[in-house]
């Protein structure tokens, strides 16, 4: 079973982002509005124009928290959550909305302020349970991918922290070209690497970071999307796939994958006709809230043979100037991950390079574009995936 995809079928016409960070003087309701006024701008319109809208969030319970303080009358405010995916689920259902005939142009937005309220991967956030369940923190979960795969693919304590620390270092160097991003300095390798230990093999330095912000979408009919901009971007593939949550349960499951990434991203490829995702994907949004995840999401995705990725990391294969650059944006490693708004920060990326508008950062030409959203933990997971492109009818 899968889905009839909608590929080309809708289009992201305006797209706004607040910068991400510490906004202890900025409430959600202040972000929304930044976020959605520069959405709004972008696409020549006003909220008169926005049929229904979708929101995700994590810590607000109801479509008010966006209805409010946008003063928005009497329309259809959907609020929606999937764990760390919620941003980009409220952008998946907004499209489907759009693609099925019942609205014309909606809007998709996610925010989460998260340092007022504490939140921090140190802590594991939940009550006390009754013992049969693991109590770890999120660093925790995903330090076991690092052994894992250091041990099945033949590399020493060394080597493998050589390679993680280096994609924190180049997250944060993109993120140091970014002036939206949380942590705008680039950080030496011998930094991160000797960063204090937070989990297993991780230090702080291969933590995202906890941060607030927020980011918007604007979607209209593919066919109408040259009524708002010159440059809209056409949707190819969205995929979202929730796992059996086997993983601590299974003897089979060796946390060096994710299941759930590459059967999302399979799907995802199909609904684009990607048969090759190193050669044709021209950069990539990934969930890489610790550096071993994102080791592993090349992979998962296919950018990499199994057991290769870190071949390809010491080669710079997902640096800016690579053949395939990942998080040019600096990731959430550079931007921090405020819960809501992540999915919809990665499609913002996607939207400036895709409509040459990267400043620093611009990939040369690209024309494909892939975002990678997971939530929960390794072998418990949700993940998401959507491909974009810059032209219509065409995936190259
Ligand atoms: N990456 C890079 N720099 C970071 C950082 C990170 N993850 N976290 C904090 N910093 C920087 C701060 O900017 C600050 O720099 P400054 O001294 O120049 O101002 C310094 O490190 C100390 O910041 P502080 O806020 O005191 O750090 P902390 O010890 O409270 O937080 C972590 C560090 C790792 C605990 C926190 O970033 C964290 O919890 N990350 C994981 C979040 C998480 O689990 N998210 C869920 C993902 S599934």
């Amino acid at each position: 079973m899968s889905s009839n995809g909608i590929c080309d079928q809708v289009a992201i016409v305006g797209m706004g982002c607040t910068p991400f960070g510490e906004h202890w003087d900025k409430s959600v309701g202040d972000m929304l509005i930044e976020s959605t006024t520069e959405a709004l701008s972008s696409a020549g319109i006003t909220h008169d124009d926005i049929d229904a809208y979708w929101l995700g969030t994590m810590g607000n319970l109801s479509g008010l928290t966006l209805s409010e303080p946008l003063k928005i009358k009497y329309k259809p405010v959907t609020r929606v959550e999937n764990f760390c995916a919620t941003g980009s689920e409220a952008m998946r259902n907004a499209a489907y909305a759009v693609a099925s005939g019942a609205y014309d142009m909606v809007m998709a937005v996610g925010v989460e302020k998260l340092k007022d309220s504490g939140f921090s991967g140190l802590t594991t956030g939940a009550p006390p349970g009754d013992g049969t369940k693991a109590m770890t923190t999120a660093p925790a979960h995903f330090s076991m991918l690092a052994p894992a795969y250091f041990k099945k693919y033949g590399l020493d304590d060394d080597t493998g922290k050589e390679v993680i620390s280096k994609i924190a270092q180049k997250n944060h160097e993109n993120g140091a070209k970014n002036p939206k991003a949380q942590f705008q300095k680039p950080v030496e390798l011998d930094k991160i690497k000797a960063s204090p230990k937070v989990a297993g093999h991780l230090g702080i330095m291969d933590c995202s970071g906890v941060s607030d912000g927020s980011a918007c979408a604007i979607l209209v009919r593919a066919e109408d999307a040259h009524k708002y901009t010159d440059k809209p971007i056409f949707i190819k593939a969205l995929s979202f796939v929730a796992g059996p949550a086997e993983g601590p349960m299974t003897q089979d499951y060796d946390f060096t994958t994710f299941k759930e990434v590459e059967e999302s991203a399979a799907e995802a490829y199909r609904q684009a006709g990607v048969e090759n995702p190193r050669e044709e994907i021209s950069m990539a949004e990934v969930h890489d809230c610790f550096t071993p995840t994102e080791l592993v999401l090349y992979e998962d995705l296919g950018f990499s043979e199994r057991g290769k990725g870190w071949e390809d990391v010491m080669d710079g294969t997902f640096a800016l100037d690579g053949s395939l650059p990942v998080n040019p944006d600096g990731g959430l490693k550079s931007f921090g991950h405020p819960i809501g708004a992540s999915g919809l920060r990665m499609m913002y990326e996607m939207w400036l390079q895709l409509r040459g508008e990267a400043g620093e950062r611009q990939i040369d030409e690209p024309k494909l574009g892939l975002t990678h959203n997971l939530g929960g933990r390794p072998g418990q997971c949700v993940s998401f995936v959507s491909i974009v492109g810059s032209e219509p009818n065409s995936k190259n």
